[in-house]
């Protein structure tokens, strides 16, 4: 049976006022998200919170629909407030030594070029490859050696698009020794990451964007591989194996369970995850396949648009732009100025490092981009 995407755009409230193509900078929550956040509230009224530790059984069944999303196993999630939160966990609980490197790519997020360079004090060495348009496999490749410990890059570039090719860098960097970790902020939701194809050690993504999440649900799925070389640096209650024992508590040295959750600290936020596994249930109920195929379609009808506009698309210039952030140049036109020209007209959109940037998503449809269009040429 063919889907009903106007029940899938019913979820979103947004849609009816604005024509939103900015899921790059944040998401919309669906209504199931927020009655999963009310209901969350409800049940605590209604019991009086006595039966917390039953809401960490429900953080663990999102932990399974993460982990199904990105093909790993419940044992490797755990969930952090903040990509650049979890990105912390992972480099200040790797045993570093003098002249260790890490790789990432010099268009990066803050985040991912902060990080490394706040490492510096160690010995550290931050290694970049030219991102944007002048991107190749060949360069990054060509950079992983046995001294690259960890290699970042983010599944999409939150400023021009770039899509990197995981599954070979991922490959280049088992042969060498290192680990791959994948900022999944912007993508994850919208295009297929698999841990396993992509040989991924950690992925981690912020779900405010293109998993639709309010801001502080977010996950990190840490392979076997990665749970051995990155240390767990926040030291909780529940770092102890045994902690759903909260009549008798151990007092003494931890002793952590081998999973993501380790990593993860104390009392969870979950009423967000609550949010994040009513989401979860919408993408599993549209199919992870049809829903990725249908955000490539949408993108490549957002590139038709910008074309038609006077645009120049980055994929035009480059293959590695086949994606949902949709970046494109307007020669002689300043794209900011244009994007709050297009807000006005209740479009929303970002301009970001000289490209305006079109992030459409699964509830999109033909009129937004008719409506995006008619904007852009009036
Ligand atoms: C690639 C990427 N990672 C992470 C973030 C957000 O980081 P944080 O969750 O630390 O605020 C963004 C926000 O734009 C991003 O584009």
């Amino acid at each position: 049976m063919a889907l009903d995407w106007s029940s899938v755009r019913s979820e979103f409230p947004v849609l009816e006022d604005w024509t939103y193509l900015n899921a790059a900078t944040f998401g919309p929550v669906p209504q199931r998200a927020v009655e999963a956040i009310e209901q969350h509230f409800r049940d605590r009224n209604e019991t009086a919170s006595l039966d917390f530790l039953s809401w960490f059984d429900d953080a663990d069944a999102v932990r399974a629909q993460a982990a199904r999303l990105l093909g790993g196993e419940p044992q490797d999630i755990g969930f952090l407030p903040s990509a650049g939160i979890g990105l912390s966990w992972v480099m200040e609980g790797m045993g570093w030594r003098p002249g260790d490197r890490i790789l990432t790519i010099d268009h990066e997020f803050p985040n991912n070029i902060y990080s490394p360079l706040s490492l510096a004090g160690r010995g550290v060495e931050s290694v970049t490859v030219p991102g944007g348009l002048e991107f190749t496999p060949e360069a990054m490749i060509g950079a992983i050696d046995e001294r690259v410990r960890v290699t970042l890059v983010s599944a999409l570039s939150y400023s021009s698009g770039l899509r990197p090719p995981l599954e070979r860098i991922g490959r280049a960097v088992r042969a060498a020794g290192g680990l791959f970790v994948v900022d999944g902020t912007q993508g994850l939701g919208a295009i297929d990451i698999n841990v396993a194809r992509d040989h991924a050690d950690v992925v981690l993504a912020h779900g405010y964007k293109w998993m639709c999440c309010p801001p502080g649900a977010g996950f990190l799925y840490m392979s076997e591989r990665a749970r051995r070389a990155i240390r767990p640096t926040v030291v909780s209650w529940r770092s102890h194996k045994d902690w759903r024992n909260v009549n008798a508590l151990h007092h003494g040295a931890p002793e952590p369970a081998d999973e993501g959750a380790q990593y993860e600290g104390g009392i969870l936020n979950f009423s967000g995850i609550a949010a994040m596994g009513a989401v979860l249930d919408l993408f599993e109920q549209v199919g992870k396949e049809t829903l990725w195929a249908r955000v490539a379609e949408l993108s490549e009808r957002t590139r038709q648009v910008l074309r038609e506009a006077g645009g120049e698309p980055s994929f035009d210039a480059s293959p590695w732009f086949d994606s949902p952030v949709v970046t494109a140049r307007f020669p002689g036109r300043d794209v900011g100025e244009l994007a709050l020209r297009l807000r006005e007209k209740r479009i929303a959109l970002a301009a970001r490092q000289g490209f305006l940037r079109v992030s459409p998503h699964f509830y999109n449809n033909e009129e937004d981009l008719a409506a995006l269009r008619d904007a852009l040429m009036a």
